[in-house]
């Protein structure tokens, strides 16, 4: 595979990182994920928008420009021969070769890495056939979950945690209300209204979200954004997550209490098809 690191294509054994780097010391880093569906890269334009937030957010640096950002992206696809997949990218705020909190002076150059990972059957998942079986945790994590760090430590915490139990997934919850999934946003479906968590710090503000709510309004389906528990969703006809790697994800159970018949629901299942449709 072929990584982009710091202004440089090369094979991935040659990438190179400093151990003083604040990415890798403090977790001091953004992120952004894009797939690729048929060798293209979706909403590519949400993704460069909201990297752009999330860096203002930290006063941190752009690494670089939004057309050079596409110009990476499109190179790596391509020399990695990607027809489906992922494009993983971070940008950190770099390091003046020491550990310190304080954050290094401004002339200090970001780091910025890009790689691709090639998932074939990404659009044609068995796992979306399936339906995903979640479980719900504490939500613990800082309070600017709109900003894409790479804390992603809990994330991965509450991922193992439903692998134990036997499910896939895990949606968070605080002060009694889901905020999302681990690495995605939560819905449910009941007689025919699409619920979601509105956006606020809370949440990330999910790329793929936005684009499901247009085309869910678009089919003249109702929405409705506000707060909801997770009694709520057991009692819901359906569920579902997004993100840009599952694209819409059936959810078929909840803390051990099947939704509807148990197989991934009617509106998720069209969700998915139209998100597809579009995106190819
Ligand atoms: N995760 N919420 C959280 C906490 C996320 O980490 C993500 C994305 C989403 C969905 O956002 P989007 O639709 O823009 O992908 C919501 C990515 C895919 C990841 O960490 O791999």
């Amino acid at each position: 595979r072929t990584v982009y690191v710091n202004g440089e294509y090369l094979p991935e054994e040659d990438a190179k990182i400093s151990i003083f780097d604040r990415g890798f010391l403090m977790a001091d880093a953004v992120y952004e994920v894009t797939s690729v569906l048929d060798g293209k890269l979706i909403d590519f334009e949400g993704h460069a928008v909201r990297l752009k937030r999330s860096l203002d957010e930290l006063d941190m640096a752009e690494p670089c420009s939004k057309d050079e950002l596409l110009e990476i992206h499109r190179k790596l696809v391509e020399e990695n021969g990607i027809v489906e997949g992922l494009v993983y990218l971070q940008v950190t705020r770099g390091s003046d070769g020491d550990r310190d909190f304080v954050f290094p002076s401004d002339d200090t150059p970001p780091s910025i890495v890009l790689f691709t990972q090639n998932k074939p059957g990404l659009a044609d998942s068995p796992a979306a056939k399936k339906g995903a079986k979640i479980i719900s945790i504490e939500d613990i994590r800082w309070g600017r979950r709109d900003i894409k760090t790479v804390q992603l430590l809990y994330p991965s915490m509450g991922k193992m945690m439903a692998k134990k139990a036997g499910c896939d997934d895990a949606w968070l919850v605080e002060d009694g209300h889901v905020t999302e999934g681990t690495s995605n946003n939560a819905y449910f479906v009941k007689d025919g209204v699409i619920v979601t968590r509105p956006l606020s710090n809370d949440i990330l503000h999910g790329i793929t979200r936005k684009a499901v709510l247009r085309m869910a309004a678009e089919a003249q389906l109702k929405i409705e954004e506000r707060l909801f528990t997770i009694e709520e969703a057991q009692g819901a006809d359906e569920a579902f997550t997004t993100s840009a790697s599952a694209f819409v994800m059936p959810v078929v159970e909840i803390d051990g209490v099947a939704l509807g018949d148990g197989t991934p629901g009617p509106i998720a299942t069209r969700l998915r098809e139209i998100y597809l449709d579009e995106s190819l």
